[in-house]
């Protein structure tokens, strides 16, 4: 208990100073109010729902999630899919190539597969955590404690920030895009309005489906982020009570002797 409340001390400090990694800093990122943003946010579990979707259906082509195991997405706090259905999901996934070269159905156990090679992007497992969107005076301190480094936020405004520009250069088709550091990405615009259809009438334009998916991906790279939030809970009124004793006790301690002064 004591260690992990000093490592939470230590890595907010860490927070306050800005020292987050840079990546986002170019372009511009706007500010969307998540569900698990503060200290009391917690995962929306139909939106990560939604966000497995767009994944699934669209992202998952050209982009891996080589650290994800796929039982999670059963798991509390994420988006609590019934076993069968995970199960049944895993299936229908890539089949797994053992190291003889011969294939097997992907287990839920497995992690989600790997994408590489030409055209395909980075992974995503970590990428909301991988980036940030909030820097400088706008980010530091006790804003980024409150609204996030702003990963989610930076992977929104690259999906839905493309211009319509294009150009190709030795080959290789740019886009340009108003958040990707320095103007141009080699993705091409994935989303369009109405590409999924959501089986809970959510409307699909390219904004929400980029919510969506963000959200996914901040749960891909924080599953735990409600039961560290609750543990620290637990732990600023376990500290707020113990002040409290220690006060009274220091008073009773000394009451007899501050007794005295006050009678001479
Ligand atoms: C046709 C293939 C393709 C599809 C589909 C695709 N991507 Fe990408 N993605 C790429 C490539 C290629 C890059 C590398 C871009 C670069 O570095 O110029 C990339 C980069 C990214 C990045 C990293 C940007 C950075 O800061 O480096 C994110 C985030 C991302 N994609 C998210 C998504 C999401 C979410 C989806 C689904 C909605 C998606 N991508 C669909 C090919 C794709």
């Amino acid at each position: 208990m004591f260690r992990k409340i000093a490592i939470s001390a230590v890595s907010a400090l860490g927070l306050m100073t800005g020292a987050a990694f840079a990546a986002g800093s170019e372009g511009h990122v706007e500010d969307v109010a998540f569900s698990f943003e503060g200290p009391f946010g917690t995962f929306d579990k139909n939106q990560l729902q939604r966000g497995l979707q767009v994944f699934t259906e669209v992202c998952s082509g050209c982009h891996g999630m080589k650290f994800v195991p796929i039982r999670t997405l059963a798991d509390e706090g994420g988006p609590e899919l019934p076993a069968d259905q995970v199960r049944a999901y895993a299936a229908s996934l890539d089949s797994v190539v053992l190291p003889d070269g011969t294939e097997r159905p992907r287990e839920w156990t497995d992690k989600f597969p790997v994408r590489s090679g030409e055209g395909m992007g980075p992974d995503l497992s970590l990428m909301a955590k991988a980036r940030a969107g909030f820097h400088g005076p706008y980010g530091t301190g006790i804003n980024q404690l409150i609204n996030g480094i702003g990963g989610p936020e930076y992977i929104v405004s690259v999906l839905s920030g493309y211009t319509g520009e294009e150009k190709v250069e030795a080959g290789t088709t740019f886009y340009e895009n108003h958040a990707f550091p320095g103007g141009w990405i080699s993705m091409p615009p994935p989303l369009s309005d109405d590409q999924v259809t959501y089986a809970d009438g959510h409307p699909a334009t390219v904004h929400h489906m980029a919510e969506d998916v963000a959200a996914f991906m901040m749960w891909t790279a924080e599953p735990k982020l409600m039961a560290r939030k609750h543990m620290g809970f637990v732990a600023v009124t376990f500290l707020i009570i113990l002040s409290v004793l220690l006060y009274l006790t220091n008073k009773r301690l000394w009451a007899g002797i501050k007794g005295k002064k006050s009678a001479a």
